[in-house]
């Protein structure tokens, strides 16, 4: 029965697959969930420092451990900086692949060879990334991968690496970017599978923002997980020189394209510039501009000179802002005032147990001119909030400071100097729900806090294999606010309203999560 059925279907289901693009289903792998996070030798090393050295002393700087904003020691890599790439010069010679041969490392650089240099990077804990072109030869005339995509991308798995940037220079006999690209990003995937290799791989597209049907944000996903959506970035606030374009003129064009982006799929707005000679305020609206965009973070700076007291450090390693580019949600930030010439706010939201009735807001407001701006009014139209009366908590994610537990309707931000920017996190917390910000889940199973009378509430944490300790929101524990009882705690009345903060420790693991008890 369910033979003839599909028999009578096969005539229709051919029809409609001929009709379709030739490029339909998006990848999807599970690779790059999240925005890639790592460091790429262009931006500061170019074709000359790309060596065997220069990425060992990368490696070594993002392992060392720096005191960060909440006294925290951590790495690099501890906040999230996992990638190791090459960039291009890493190859054997000048031109065009080796005929019908594997392509090779330029041994005066990579002494010991690249699967050696993926072996040591993997055992310190890292991925590593490498690069080539799709043309016959790279942009630095290096031999590339034009009609040798398949053994190529074997080439490069056998490696050991697992990301690899795919360059659009000399790209020759009308080749089309989907047809290159999905000959290379299909070549990973068969290469993996012959190899027997399970581990995720990262393909990023670069052919610069091709528009028509080499749009890469219209195939890309077909066949990889980034896409580059302009030229070349170069370390300077704003204005363009020839083929460079700057941090201002790069982040519009990449803001046109953000309804494409999501997880496993990202515009791809080029590394990082931060520390190349920005100031210190542009390097953080720079870098804070990349979050709310959802864009992949690859550091291009001097990463070994970095030391704990650098500007540079403190803004790669802020975590709060991390935490908005790598939201789960993968939404790319969208513009609610402005017009990408004075004073621009953009919007992203963020992933939430329940996004009708709790919501999590990204909220970057850039100055883009070189004289200071007044504070600037984020109305509640602005973050998706349909009820004018809800209220929200509002963090200063540079500062690391609460500003406000209780905005309604609006929110007006402090001035924001030349070339600077605020970036905000918006939060609305039913009462009754506390969510756990790692997993972002509810903590807890039905009601939460309930109000018993005047002031005094009841928080429903169960006490059985909990340890709680309650913080308020400058982080100062308040645990004695609370008494515990049978199953639960009980706020007595000398806590006043407002958000809290608790913590629950229990089999080691530490959840924490808002609570707020709002004056009622
Ligand atoms: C192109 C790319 C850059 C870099 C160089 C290397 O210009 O866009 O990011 O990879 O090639 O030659």
């Amino acid at each position: 029965m369910v033979h003839t059925i599909l028999k009578k279907l096969y005539p229709v289901l051919g029809c409609v697959l001929l009709l379709m693009p030739t490029f339909v289903f998006a990848l999807q792998d599970g690779a790059a969930r999240t925005p890639p996070m790592g460091f790429n030798t262009w931006n500061y090393f170019g074709c000359d420092g790309c060596s065997q050295a220069n990425m060992l002393a990368v490696a070594k700087a993002m392992l060392k451990k720096h005191t960060g904003w909440d006294g925290q020691s951590k790495s690099l890599m501890d906040v999230g900086y996992k990638f190791i790439n090459l960039d291009d010069c890493w190859e054997n010679g000048i031109g065009a692949h080796p005929n019908n041969d594997t392509l090779k490392w330029d041994a005066s650089r990579f002494p010991k060879g690249l699967p050696w240099l993926t072996d040591t990077l993997h055992k310190l804990g890292f991925q590593a990334g490498i690069y080539t072109c799709a043309g016959s030869s790279t942009c630095a005339n290096r031999p590339s991968s034009q009609g040798y995509e398949a053994k190529d991308a074997m080439t490069f798995v056998k490696w050991g690496f697992n990301y690899l940037k795919d360059d659009w220079c000399s790209v020759s006999n009308g080749a089309t970017a989907p047809q290159a690209y999905s000959k290379m990003g299909h070549g990973i995937v068969d290469a993996q599978k012959q190899l027997g290799i399970k581990s995720t791989f990262v393909f990023s597209l670069c052919s610069w923002g091709q528009t028509g049907n080499d749009s890469p944000w219209l195939f890309g996903d077909t066949c990889g997980h980034l896409w580059r959506t302009t030229g070349d970035i170069k370390a300077a606030w704003s204005g363009s020189d020839g083929s460079c374009k700057c941090v201002q003129g790069i982040f519009l064009s990449n803001y046109n394209h953000y309804q494409y982006a999501g997880p496993g799929k990202w515009n791809d707005p080029d590394m990082l510039e931060v520390g190349n000679g920005l100031t210190d305020q542009q390097g953080q609206s720079h870098f804070n501009l990349w979050c709310i965009s959802a864009a992949p973070l690859l550091m291009g700076n001097n990463t070994p000179a970095l030391n704990d007291v650098d500007p540079t450090f403190t803004t790669l390693a802020n975590t709060e802002v991390i935490a908005v580019d790598q939201d789960s949600l993968g939404k790319q930030g969208h513009r609610v005032l402005g017009n990408g010439s004075s004073v621009d706010a953009y919007v992203k939201v963020m992933k939430t147990p329940d996004t009708t009735t709790v919501r999590k807001v990204a909220v970057c407001v850039v100055n883009w001119g070189s004289g200071a701006v007044g504070g600037q009014t984020i109305t509640w139209a602005n973050i998706g909030e349909n009820s004018a009366t809800k209220v929200y908590s509002v963090r200063d994610l540079n500062t690391h400071k609460n500003l406000t537990t209780s905005a309604a309707g609006s929110y007006t931000t402090a001035g924001i100097p030349a070339y600077g920017n605020q970036t905000l996190l918006f939060t609305n917390y039913p009462v009754g729900v506390l969510e756990n910000p790692v997993t972002n889940k509810a903590i807890n199973t039905g009601k939460l806090l309930t109000r018993v009378n005047g002031n005094v509430f009841e928080l429903f944490v169960p006490r059985a294999n909990s340890n709680v300790r309650i913080f308020n929101l400058s982080g100062k524990e308040i645990s004695s606010c609370f008494a515990p009882t049978a199953n639960w705690y009980r706020i007595n009345s000398r806590a006043s309203t407002g958000t809290y903060i608790v913590r629950i420790n229990s089999d080691n693991s530490v959840l924490e999560g808002k609570a707020p008890m709002l004056a009622q």
